[in-house]
């Protein structure tokens, strides 16, 4: 926090996202506030609290509009404010184009590895345009000087740095991209990739996960817009303007907050057996995601299947408990996916089960933070097996939840997380028998190994912060704020 408090610049700070870092909901007569299941609320939210300034987002939340003042804002959060959190409404029909269509049946299935036909209809485009105007606008209005530091995040914004920069030249545009970004020949299935790219190339700093995601930027810039492009500086320049493109691999707040008040291990597993109906020598693996195709749910519940008929002498001391928190469910691609997983859970639990024995536990509802910890502190071991992900930062909380130094973690090559989690087993999640055997090795696990791996892990987390990885981005922020003060006094 204090490395994020010291490249502080002395501009303002904005965030721009779809996802809200608090909804508010109403029940009956009570409003209950919500942190959503989104790697990337959890990774900016501790970042703008520490800095303050104003988080722009759409008010999804059924009492959203209740609770702001008459300029659509909040304070947040909720018990001890610490910056402002600005609220655009977007209509039914604008979510349908905008987020369910042109973001998550287009660029979502797009840029992820998963094998889901990216959508692309021209109506979605025109919402997509529109709502990214509409943020656009939003950030000049909340913006108290020229030349603030704006913080665009995700795939749902790709277009808004150019918007900003023509409305606010002088702003210092930093943009994220949560998700992976696939190689040119992918990209040009999007019918307005130039325009996507235009569009990214406003920005000042463009930040990936992973230099592979920044490689394939280059790429596809160089392939279809005209542009000039330096590799040695990690730098594309489009009509005089320079965009430094980098990788900075996004991480969590340490120590993280939702450790905070958890009773000690031994007490968060007996809870967990009590609340679940385990016997108290049940080993525990678990899953814990948003229900995304990506995140190789399927294929996982397909490992632990391989495991008890290949190794039978699991079968009544092994549970799975896969927690899914229900997400974009309105799309056929991802109810069916809920469908599938229930109906797989259901065939597996035949299989195996017996009548006091249910290996498979699907949670299909919502946890909260600390709940979540609890079921991370309680688990012999985590199974992350994304088939496609940009980091992935359940395994970093996995590890973060350990203070104990116990608890194995088996990840998937396929996340920007195994890059970092070398300590981790790491597997292919398309291959059944390499996941199971992962599986066993990591239940079997000595202590002694355990704790060697789990210490690297969290050394590295703990060293490669959340507060690190905004604090990156903001002194590269700082050197082009002061490249540009040079350039403006020579004239
Ligand atoms: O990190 C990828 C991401 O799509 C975020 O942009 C988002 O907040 C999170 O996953 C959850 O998705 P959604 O906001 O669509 O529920």
């Amino acid at each position: 926090q204090q490395l994020l408090r010291d490249s502080l610049p002395e501009a303002e700070v904005l965030i721009v996202s779809n996802r809200e870092p608090y909804i508010h909901n109403r029940d009956g007569d009570t409003v209950s506030v919500q942190v959503p299941a989104s790697g990337l609320v959890s990774a900016l939210e501790p970042v703008i609290r520490a800095c303050g300034g104003t988080w722009i987002a759409h008010g999804s939340g059924s009492a959203d509009r209740e609770t702001v003042d008459r300029h659509d804002r909040i304070d947040v959060p909720p018990d001890r404010p610490a910056y402002s959190l600005r609220r655009i409404w977007i209509s039914d029909e604008e979510q349908e184009g905008f987020y369910y269509g042109f973001a998550n049946e287009g660029l979502w299935p797009l840029c992820h590895i998963a094998f889901v036909r990216p959508t692309f209809r021209e109506n979605d485009w025109r919402l997509y345009q529109a709502i990214n105007e509409r943020f656009a606008d939003a950030v000049v209005q909340e913006a108290k000087t020229d030349d603030p530091i704006v913080l665009v995040q995700d795939y749902h914004f790709a277009l808004a740095p150019r918007m900003i920069r023509n409305k606010l030249p002088k702003a210092t545009i930093i943009t994220f991209w949560h998700i992976p970004w696939p190689n040119a020949e992918t990209f040009s299935i999007c019918p307005w990739k130039e325009q996507i790219i235009d569009g990214m190339l406003g920005s000042t700093i463009l930040g990936f996960h992973t230099q592979f995601h920044c490689n394939n930027f280059f790429e596809t810039v160089d392939r279809f817009i005209e542009s000039r492009i330096d590799r040695e500086h990690a730098t594309v320049t489009l009509g005089g303007h320079e965009t430094m493109v980098r990788a900075y691999p996004i991480s969590i707040e340490w120590p993280p907050a939702a450790l905070e008040g958890q009773p000690p291990v031994e007490v968060c597993r007996a809870e967990v057996r009590a609340a679940l109906g385990l016997a108290p020598d049940t080993r525990i693996a678990v899953g814990i995601e948003r229900f995304d195709y990506t995140k190789g749910i399927l294929d996982r519940m397909r490992a632990v299947d391989d495991l008890l008929t290949r190794q039978p002498d699991w079968k009544g001391r092994l549970v799975f408990v896969q927690v899914a928190a229900p997400t974009r469910s309105k799309l056929s691609s991802y109810s069916s996916l809920q469908d599938d997983a229930v109906a797989l859970a259901d065939e597996i639990n035949a299989r195996h089960g017996s009548a006091d024995y249910t290996p498979i536990r699907l949670l299909i509802r919502h946890h909260g933070a600390a709940e979540v910890f609890k079921l991370f502190r309680a688990a012999d071991c985590c199974v992350v097996s994304s088939l496609h992900d940009g980091m992935n930062l359940v395994a970093k909380e996995f590890a973060a939840a350990r203070d104990d130094e116990r608890g194995v973690l088996v990840l998937s090559s396929f996340t920007g997380a195994s890059r970092e989690l070398a300590a981790a087993l790491i597997v292919n999640p398309y291959h059944l028998h390499e996941m199971a055997t992962a599986l066993d090795t990591a239940l079997r696990m000595p202590d002694r190994e355990q704790q060697e791996r789990m210490r690297a892990m969290r050394q590295q987390i703990r060293e490669w912060n959340v507060y690190r990885w905004a604090a990156r981005m903001l002194i590269d922020a700082a050197a082009s704020r002061r490249r540009q003060r040079i350039f403006d006094l020579a004239g």
